[in-house]
């Protein structure tokens, strides 16, 4: 055959079984077996959440109109910040940085109950997961010991589930900064 017959074949098969062809953005729906063991890992790094200085992890990107955003007040209702904070491996700012964590959050609390919803992708650049992440979706109360959902991932965290306990080791009430240890457990 020559390679422009090759070519009209592999066409026509293509356009007769493209979903897009027929106008339709899904596939028809199958039963999965799903696999009987899911693995667990256990994830043990130090997140650094820097307000200050002059390369800040965490800037305030938006706040209610009229209010007054400082030092005394950090996070009044409504407040979003973005985050590209360094995952680390002991509580030094300076130990090996094995990750990051991108994405946000946003003060959710009218009340005195402080009270973030943390929206972030934890990535990790080094080690037996490098490029694989964990998805964090969950509301963070600002208290010293709490617990965050994981709610996905990609690479070899693909379809994850699991949870951080969070532990501030550092906090900063003036400037905000706060050096947070993370024991995370992840089904995947
Ligand atoms: C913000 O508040 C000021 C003072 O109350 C008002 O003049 C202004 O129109 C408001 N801006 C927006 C975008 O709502
Ligand atoms: C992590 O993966 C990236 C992309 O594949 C690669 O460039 C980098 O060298 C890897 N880093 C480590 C520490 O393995
Ligand atoms: C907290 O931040 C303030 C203002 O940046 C600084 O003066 C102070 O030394 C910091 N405290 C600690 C314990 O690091």
């Amino acid at each position: 055959m020559s390679k422009v017959l090759v070519f009209a074949c592999l066409l026509v098969l293509f356009t007769a079984t493209s979903p897009a062809v027929r106008g339709k953005y899904y596939s028809d729906s199958h039963i999965v077996n799903v696999p009987a063991t899911i693995k667990k890992t256990h994830l043990h790094f130090f997140m650094h959440d820097i307000l200050s200085g002059n390369n800040p992890s965490a800037v305030l990107v938006a706040k209610p109109n009229g209010t007054v955003v400082q030092e005394v007040n950090l996070l009044p209702f409504g407040a979003v910040y973005v985050i590209d904070d360094w995952l680390t491996v002991g509580p030094d700012p300076k130990s090996k940085i094995i990750g990051n964590a991108r994405g946000m959050y946003a003060s959710t609390s009218r009340g005195s109950d402080l009270t973030l919803l943390l929206s972030a992708d934890f990535e990790f650049t080094s080690g037996g997961f490098n490029g694989s992440s964990i998805g964090v979706f969950s509301r963070d109360p600002l208290v010293v010991a709490k617990e965050v959902a994981v709610v996905g991932g990609r690479g070899k965290f693909r379809m994850a589930k699991g949870f951080i306990l969070l532990n501030a080791v550092y906090f900063n009430t003036t400037n905000g900064d706060a050096i947070l240890e993370c024991h995370a457990t992840i089904f995947h």
